[in-house]
């Protein structure tokens, strides 16, 4: 299994939960955002999805039968300002992914896809057939290659499924592998580095139509999105239809809440100021997650936002830089 990626925060646990599942493994990642270090299951192969040759003789050396594509970037504000970054290595990347895959036969994809296809919610929980309007050019990136997945099944046999996250979070239970962004976007290690005297975690806005005026998001562990992949290739495997699923608990969170388990769990104060809302930033994200649970059979082992942010809590005190140290 070529794990395109895996060297990255969600791609590494993957990787681990495909070898424990008996699979065999080859990360393939250029390190542009992740980690060596992180690559503890599995074997090695350093290289760019934007090299269609290096991507080809990778799959061909390995004698891969089916591809996890994660290789990505995923900051949506930086895709506002620069979507020419976002075209290219999403786009192109996932074109010249399916590309080797057709030239060598092999015909089984998963694929990282995300809530933010669907853009501003008409209506919540978010269920796989809500209209998708992608507002910033990150969404739109995925969303192209989730269109472009009938296209190359009629014509080269490659069945995909598209998993869309909602936030993952967390880090690996046995404390292995865990989240190492830079810059960090996300929330819950921000709310940690400011419990631990880094930069304090700004709040942007508390005036949104929620019960405690934050926005309302749906944190799913890391590891429950790396069973849902192996559930998504086992099935495939098994002649299971393409598809797309979204993966989350369900249960929406709001900014609050989140500051809330990191002082409970941490038994510290998390600093935070006010600043202003962001553009595109809706008030309310969660998942119907039905199809999963019904299709994959998928359940999510770690619903509470404590053990989320327990195990990213012991991840960050083994690992204070990170896999820097
Ligand atoms: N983190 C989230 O909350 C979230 C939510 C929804 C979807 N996703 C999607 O999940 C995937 C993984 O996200 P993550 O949080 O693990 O990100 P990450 O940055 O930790 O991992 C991405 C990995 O891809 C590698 N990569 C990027 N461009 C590459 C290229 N051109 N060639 C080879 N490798 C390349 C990076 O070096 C990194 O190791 C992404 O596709 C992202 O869009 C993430």
């Amino acid at each position: 299994m070529l794990v395109t990626g895996g060297a990255g925060y969600i791609g590494s646990h993957a990787a681990k939960a495909l070898v424990r599942a008996g699979h065999r493994v080859v990360v393939y990642d250029n390190l542009v955002a992740g980690h060596r270090a992180a690559v503890k299951y599995g074997e090695f192969h350093e290289g760019d999805v934007l090299d269609p040759q290096a991507l080809r003789s990778s799959m061909q050396k390995y004698g891969v039968s089916a591809v996890m594509h994660f290789a990505a970037f995923l900051d949506v504000g930086e895709s506002v300002r620069e979507p020419a970054k976002y075209y290219r290595n999403n786009v192109v990347g996932v074109v010249n992914v399916l590309e080797a895959m057709a030239a060598l036969k092999i015909d089984t994809l998963v694929f990282s896809s995300t809530c933010a296809t669907y853009g501003e919610p008409i209506e919540t929980p978010i269920t796989e057939s809500h209209p998708q309007r992608p507002i910033n050019s990150y969404g739109e990136s995925k969303l192209v290659a989730e269109r472009a997945f009938p296209h190359y099944e009629r014509a080269y046999g490659i069945r995909a499924i598209a998993l869309r996250y909602f936030n993952a979070a967390g880090a690996d239970p046995d404390g292995e592998i865990g989240e190492d962004h830079s810059p960090e976007i996300h929330v819950i290690p921000r709310a940690l580095d400011a419990a631990t005297g880094g930069e304090g975690l700004k709040v942007f806005g508390d005036d949104y139509p929620t019960p405690d005026g934050t926005c309302l998001r749906d944190y799913i562990h890391v590891t429950d999105l790396a069973d849902a992949h192996v559930r998504a290739v086992e099935s495939l495997a098994a002649r299971a239809k393409s598809g797309a699923y979204n993966l989350g608990t369900g249960t929406p969170r709001s900014v609050k809440d989140v500051i809330a388990a990191v002082e409970r769990v941490t038994g510290r104060k998390v600093p935070w100021t006010l600043a202003p809302r962001r553009p595109g930033d809706p008030a309310i994200l969660y998942a119907s997650a039905d199809k999963a649970r019904l299709e994959l059979g998928w359940t999510p082992a770690y619903p509470s936002l404590d053990d989320i942010v327990r195990t990213a809590w012991t991840w960050r005190q083994s690992h204070p830089r990170g896999y820097g140290g």
